[in-house]
């Protein structure tokens, strides 16, 4: 089977002419090759194609794939990870990984918890702030959370996330809005442990591989998940299998959150414990990282004794599947 390859590099963007802290949640070759590699292993063709920009110019030339193993994670606009998934869906090839109606609204954390609060799935309480003069109308107790609506790799994560009074509040509210270009989202801190789900599988049919507790060595924040934690994972974070009752628990929210959103083939949710020791979800990430050494998924993979090339296998044969099952369309 011929399988393209689509994926954002940091290099391209830096080359670009943008920052680090922009590029951070894009691609290194490193996680490309490996999954180049793991597809290879499995005796398919392989073609890279790269972004929305070069998968358009692919498609003007008339290039086709059988298949496209989609992780690009898009620069510009709040529904920049549903670009490519939109473009392969009108030329009607088949891709991992979830479509662009899931991609768009997941990356908005809010509009992600207000779909989930709907299915019944207990997220933190929440407020989405578009401009400085709604801060004053935030009705919630501290202490709270503040993070950029739409970003991932805990960009926007820091220490000060963490606030216990309006002036803070206000302070972390105006750096995000003028940072980050986008809204806030303010949330009730939840103090507790944190999890990530590893899922393999869609919707109604996925499978939780396991649950993964992060930690904060005693040179990380403790407060939360940071930017910087993550960064510097190795002298800043922990991660330890969990299989404990609050663990199950976090496992339920991740399997709900998952299937309410329709989530595909494979991913993560993230996961903490509230004030009373009960899971709340933090947010569902459809286009995990992939990087075999420092992505939270391969880690996780590594932990249950699932290689790398056994978790792109299985990625490839829920997709298949659904590509398979196509509905038969009428071509003129
Ligand atoms: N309401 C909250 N209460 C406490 N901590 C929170 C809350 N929301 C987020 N966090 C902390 O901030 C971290 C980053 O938040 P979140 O997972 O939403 O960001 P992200 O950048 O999308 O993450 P990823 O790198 O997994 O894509 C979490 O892992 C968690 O530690
Ligand atoms: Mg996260």
């Amino acid at each position: 089977m011929l399988v393209g390859m689509t994926y954002d590099l940091q290099q391209d963007y830096l080359a670009a002419g943008y920052d680090r802290d922009e590029v951070a949640e894009l691609d290194s070759p490193v996680t490309v090759e490996a999954v180049k590699a793991a597809l290879l292993s499995q005796g398919h063709d392989v073609e890279l194609i790269g972004g929305a920009g070069p998968l358009v110019r692919a498609l003007a030339d008339g290039r086709r794939w059988d298949l496209v193993f989609n992780f690009a994670e898009g620069m510009l606009g709040l529904a920049r990870e549903a670009q490519v998934p939109a473009l392969l869906d009108a030329w009607d090839i088949p891709y991992t990984f979830s479509g662009p109606e899931v991609l768009a609204l997941s990356l908005h954390k809010g509009w992600t918890n207000a779909v989930l609060r709907a299915h019944d799935v207990p997220t933190a309480d929440f407020r989405i702030v578009n401009s400085m003069d709604e801060v004053e109308k935030i009705d919630l107790p501290f202490p709270l959370f503040v993070k950029p609506v739409a970003e991932g790799s805990s960009k926007g994560v820091s220490d000060k996330s963490l606030v216990r009074d309006r002036q803070a509040l206000r302070g972390i509210c105006e750096h995000v809005l003028r940072t980050y270009r986008q809204p806030a989202l303010v949330e009730t801190f939840l103090p507790g442990r944190e999890f990530t789900v590893g899922i393999l599988g869609s919707g109604r049919e996925c499978r939780v591989l396991g649950v993964m507790e992060v930690l904060a060595t005693a040179r990380g924040d403790a407060c939360a998940y940071t930017y910087a934690n993550k960064q510097e994972w190795r002298e800043r974070a922990l991660y330890e299998l969990a299989t404990d009752g609050p663990a199950e628990q976090a496992a339920e929210v991740a399997r709900a959150a998952w299937q309410a959103l329709g989530c595909l083939d494979a991913g993560r949710v993230d996961v903490r414990l509230d004030e009373r020791g009960e899971a709340r979800f933090i947010e569902v990430n459809p286009l995990a990282g992939l990087n075999p050494e420092s992505s939270d998924l391969p880690i996780l993979c590594g932990k249950i004794g699932l290689e790398y090339a056994e978790l792109i296998r299985g990625i490839m044969d829920s997709a298949m599947r659904r590509a398979e099952n196509r509905a038969p369309r009428t071509r003129t």
